[in-house]
């Protein structure tokens, strides 16, 4: 089994669609845009010739600091047939290398206890969750519209 990962950099609308439909998601509509921003983050893996996983990822400034930028992993997939053979752990590494070559100061991911294999796969690449006290909350579209 041979797993390359790639970046992509430029729009390929069939390819994304292909993705997030693999990937159960309800939206997949490519977005153009995503590829015109360098801190746009989508890396790709391929098994033996198939498309077997991805992830996005923004690399975020911050206010106070012209360097210690963040890299925020928003999410990632590896679909069923491909899953536990390391795969996910080879596209975070990547990730990890865009960080380092961008500077980044710290990389995180929010994900929820529930999902065991997510909460193994981070620690395993030496993601430390921050606290038992953290919780994320979403202001979804109708609360962003009220
Ligand atoms: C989470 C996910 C991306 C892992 O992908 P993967 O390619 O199977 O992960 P890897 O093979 O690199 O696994 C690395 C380590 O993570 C842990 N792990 C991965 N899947 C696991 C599972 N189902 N149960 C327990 N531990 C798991 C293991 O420690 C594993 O190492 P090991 O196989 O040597 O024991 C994949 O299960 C997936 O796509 N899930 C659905 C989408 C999702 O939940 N994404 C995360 C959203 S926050």
């Amino acid at each position: 089994m041979d797993t390359h990962v790639s970046r992509i950099t430029k729009f390929e609308g069939n390819l994304i669609k292909h993705l997030f439909k693999k990937a159960g998601g309800s939206r997949t509509d490519p977005n153009p845009r995503f590829f015109d921003d360098e801190k746009n983050i989508m890396l790709i893996s391929r098994t033996d010739g198939a498309v077997s996983g991805f992830l996005w990822a923004y690399i975020l400034d911050s206010p106070n600091d012209p360097f210690p930028k963040l890299l925020l992993l928003y999410s990632i997939d590896v679909f069923e047939p491909f899953r536990r053979r390391g795969i996910a752990t080879l596209l975070i590494q990547h990730l990890k290398e865009i960080a380092r070559t961008h500077n980044c100061r710290k990389m995180w991911v929010p994900t929820s206890r529930t999902n065991l294999a997510a909460v193994a796969l981070y620690r395993r690449t030496g993601g430390v969750a921050q606290n038992d006290d953290a919780v994320m909350f979403t202001y979804d579209n109708e609360t962003l519209n009220a």
